[in-house]
């Protein structure tokens, strides 16, 4: 099949998707639309250096070319004081932004330029408007803080917001940011518009160049609840330990506890968000069925403006035994855009699930409808909407038996709602703990051994074809084979795409014998992670995309995603991320959608469907309740089997039931004691027998699994392959004998049936990817048009080399412009410390500074800068870890004038085990 992908369009709905993420909070004074015939001051050195998105595998996406917000203002036709301007290039000139170095080593804030009132002033001269930005970015391995320069303001940013009001006319202030900062000190200094534009991928700037100057009207809502200090949020008290995350709010998360039990300490509601005009919603038609309810509203643009506007629906149930939140948003709808005075009709279907409660009292474990009334609030966010359509429930209703999974094993007390004579109060009640025997249920669920056969010479694509069973396949393979499938190889891995995350499948010579090929997963929620360079599409991140509470555009979005993907040789992308934004610190919450589950599994499912709709696919991740990074590896998640089912399991749920998910990655770290890794009640009870999920499971990369009651260790193959978590992420060589398998599958605490099992969810997943289509050369062509020379996919192979102590190789004919990048791969034997030297010289005078980065796995690992060299070869030297056997090394070029001449790579330590396990925890 011959498909197009068309960058132009590419470009334009992902920056549709950022004018419809942003949300605008505030817009006094008329300050927003600008005024076109007026020039704009902008403030703020993250003018120069839009944070597309944040650091680590959410963000790590090679692009050429990011259009900022001030490039997508120049572009749009706004008059940017340019002398403003200038000072601040000459400024970060002189004090270059911070990129950090190594996995994770970016500040998550860079200092600002100090703001004279003498330049404020005279900005104000000649315009009315200014437009001050704060940026933040953040990453894996680390949470935010409550300090300056993270959550909170610098002194030096309070100032120039300070000083920037005390000359303006107009001030706006834009976030561009991954999560929530404070606003408390922002609004202080009472700028005239606030706006949340996130972080927007590499074309940003146009899609907020577009709300600024009118040409869409904000139609963002926000994801998460912004309350005034950080302390009021629910799970504050519990956020940030190392060892352990009592979930101790149990289901109020976010606007469940906010709405319920703390109104006033709310600044802005779950599902806010401004618009250039106003809106009236009216419900035209409402009636309850049997296991759902439908809504007809009429929304109309009473203002004098074009936007679109979000319809939401809260239930409010009645309190019951179990205590409910007062709002739980089960459904909502957008707009199209309507103009003036124009009005639409808009149908919601509320699925009686998503307004039931889950009963994780002993003996109960079932999702029920209690008796009583439901009212459904309809309006535009959680604060602003009305009871207009309710109905009666005459009895206890079980909709979903259950049985207990996941429950706590240590007692604690969790918050619980109760209704007396004076309202709803909270109280605390001790969880439920779990009296499951894991391992008995496990060997209940044993499956059947399928005899071993040898080969019979049926290839996969005969299965594909109808023409051989799955079992007839896989009776072929012998236990080595079984246990080289359920270890996906990487990162880096020569069997697929160059750079990227792990191979999976055809993993051995012996598999791809069998007609098997090797599927390829790439990193991550904003775009492919191609480590050795190549460059790819830059999309908005998790947070913005939730906020533009648009499944349809989210849709197509994604289908350009999947079209690229193709041409890359990727089958699945590794996100969209879909923890829940249980606490603003988190460091990774920007790849993540909301603090709501429901809006949660609808933006993922939305994400899929756009994938599905082409042939590949995201592995939904991290599967569950990843919800700090401090610690991540070694974290114990305590929380109600309660809280998991209606919260942190929920929005996976939503995906592999409406998104149809095919792959999901589990964590890092455990749930009540059991690393998720290695849980047979996630892995199978709750994910294949209770939502009939059919595709494959993955790892975290090098994660630690364990036994109830044991430590955690990585590689730990045995646990995983019996909870049906199918494939371990990632091993170095896949195709090696691996020992501990051999042993349990001698002594039997490990069944080739089990690993059977496991291959074929690998195997009925990869049969229908393209990797499949490849091989048995019906492979798709995708041709890109209208994308960038600079942009364009290299048909060169990536090479690899292998080295043992040294290597060298000549680099006399790579081309060294500024801009450009140099990439090749290492098959290193010898994990370690490498001393890696360029050769090179220059005929630029001996003041010029001509620097070269390099990069291993994507990271930039060290920098070395040439001066003028009169034309002589010069050699110099960083030393670089390289503890991974499939190694990506990427040189870039930041100046031009330098003439290769060499690079040599030579070992100085080799790596013991100590080092690699720090290595792989850092
Ligand atoms: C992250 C995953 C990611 C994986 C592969 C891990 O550090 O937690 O989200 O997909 O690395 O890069």
């Amino acid at each position: 099949m011959k498909r197009t992908l068309d960058w132009n369009k590419y470009l334009e709905k992902a920056a549709e998707i950022v004018a419809e993420g942003i949300v605008m909070l505030k817009n006094d004074n008329n300050a927003l639309p600008l005024d076109m015939s007026k020039t704009v001051s902008v403030f703020g050195r993250i003018q120069l250096h839009y944070y597309k998105s944040g650091t680590g595998s959410g963000g790590m996406v090679n692009v050429s070319k990011v259009t900022g917000i001030v490039d997508g203002l120049a572009e749009a036709g706004v008059k940017i004081n340019e002398k403003l301007r200038d000072i601040y290039r000459k400024w970060d000139e002189e004090n270059p932004f911070d990129q950090g170095g190594g996995w994770g080593g970016e500040p998550w804030n860079q200092k600002e330029m100090p703001l004279d009132d003498s330049i404020a002033e005279e900005a104000a001269s000649v315009s009315e408007t200014a437009i001050v930005i704060i940026g933040r970015t953040a990453g894996e391995e680390q949470d935010a803080r409550l300090e300056e320069g993270s959550y909170l303001l610098t002194s030096v940013e309070l100032d120039m917001l300070r000083k920037v009001r005390k000359y303006f006319k107009k001030v706006v202030v834009l976030l561009n940011v991954g999560g929530l900062i404070d606003l408390e000190q922002i609004l202080e200094c009472s700028p005239d518009s606030l706006l949340y534009v996130w972080q927007g991928g590499m074309t940003g700037g146009t899609g907020t160049a577009a709300v600024l100057t009118g040409k869409a009207s904000p139609s963002g809502k926000l994801p998460d609840t912004i309350a005034y200090k950080i302390s009021d949020y629910p799970s504050d008290e519990y956020f940030g330990d190392k060892n352990k995350a009592v979930y101790a709010e149990d289901i109020f998360v976010g606007y469940r506890w906010f709405e319920t039990f703390a109104k006033d300490r709310v600044l802005y509601p779950f599902g806010f968000g401004l618009s250039y005009t106003t809106f009236d919603i009216e419900l035209t038609y409402a009636k309850k069925y049997d296991s759902e309810s439908m809504i007809n509203v009429r929304v109309t643009n009473t203002g004098s403006y074009r936007g679109k506007e979000v319809v939401q629906v809260y239930c409010e149930a009645p309190q019951g035994k179990l205590g409910r939140a007062k709002r739980v948003l089960c459904g909502f709808v957008k707009t199209k855009e309507l103009a003036p005075g124009e009005s639409q009709s808009l149908k919601i279907k509320i699925d009686h699930r998503d307004i039931a409660s889950y009963d994780d009292s002993e003996g109960k474990h079932c999702w029920v409808l209690e008796k009583g009334r439901y009212a459904l609030h309809i309006g535009s966010n959680a604060r602003n909407c009305i009871d207009q359509f309710h109905f009666e429930i005459e009895e206890d209703t079980v909709i979903e038996q259950c049985s207990q999974v996941l429950a706590p094993v240590e007692a604690f007390e969790r918050f619980k709602a109760a209704e007396n004579a004076e309202g709803i109060t909270k109280i605390l009640e001790s969880v439920p703990l779990s009296n499951v025997d894991e391992e008995k249920r496990r060997l209940e669920h044993l499956p059947k051994e399928i005899a071993y056969t040898g080969d019979k010479g049926i290839k996969l694509v005969d299965v594909k074809n109808g023409n051989a069973t799955m079992e007839q396949f896989v009776a072929q393979l012998s236990d080595h084979d079984l246990s080289c499938i359920i270890r996906g190889e990487g990162m880096g891995s020569p069997r697929v795409t160059a750079g990227t995350a792990s191979a999976f499948g055809g993993v051995s010579d012996e598999l791809v014998k069998f007609g098997i090929p090797a599927g390829c997963c790439s990193d991550g929620p904003s775009g492919m992670r191609l480590d050795c360079g190549t460059k790819a599409f830059s999309l908005p991140n998790g947070t913005l995309i939730a906020s533009t509470f648009n499944r349809e555009l989210v849709e197509e979005l994604f289908e350009f995603m999947g079209t690229e993907m193709i041409a890359n040789k990727v089958d699945c992308l590794l996100g969209p991320g879909m923890n829940i934004h249980r606490h603003p610190l988190n460091g990774r919450n920007f790849e993540y959608f909301s603090e709501d589950p429901f809006l949660t599994g609808q933006m993922a499912s939305a994400e899929l469907n756009g994938l599905h709709k082409v042939g590949v696919t995201g592995t939904i991740k991290h599967f569950c309740a990843n919800n700090q990074e401090t610690n991540r590896h070694f974290l114990d998640s305590v929380v109600s089997e309660r809280a998991l089912r209606e919260i942190y399991l929920r929005g996976f749920e939503i995906a592999v039931k409406v998104g149809g998910a095919k792959t999901i990655m589990t964590t890092y770290g455990a749930i009540n004691g059991l690393w998720t890794a290695g849980s047979f009640d996630l892995n199978t009870v709750v994910l294949r027998d209770e939502w009939g999920f059919k595709g494959f499971t993955m790892t975290d990369w090098w994660a630690n699994v364990n036994y109830r009651g044991e430590e955690p260790k990585r590689s730990y193959y045995v646990p995983m392959a019996r909870a049906q978590n199918d494939v371990y992420m990632v091993c170095s060589d896949s195709s090696c004998v691996d020992a501990d398998i051999e042993a349990a599958l001698k002594n039997g605490s490990l069944t080739r049936a089990e690993l059977q099992r496991n291959a074929m969810n690998v195997l009925g997943f990869i049969m229908g990817t393209h990797a499949m289509k490849r091989l048995i050369g019906e492979e798709d062509i995708v041709e890109i048009i209208n994308r960038p020379d600079s942009e364009e996919l290299s048909d060169e192979p990536v090479v690899f080399y292998e080295i043992e102590d040294s290597l060298k190789l000549d680099l006399s004919n790579i081309r060294s412009e500024k801009g450009k990048n140099h990439s090749f791969a290492l098959i290193i034997k010898k994990l370690g410390w490498y001393n890696v030297t360029i050769t090179a010289s220059s005929v630029q005078s001996p003041l010029a500074q001509i620097p070269v980065t390099i990069f291993a796995m994507g990271t930039a690992s060290g920098t070395l800068t040439w001066n003028g060299t009169e034309g002589k070869l010069i050699p110099l030297a960083c030393e670089i870890p390289m503890f991974s056997r499939f190694t990506a090394i990427r040189l870039y070029f930041a100046q031009n004038g330098l003439d290769l001449h060499s690079i040599e790579f030579k070992l100085v330590r080799e790596a013991d085990n100590m080092d690699l396990a720090f290595a792989e925890e850092n």
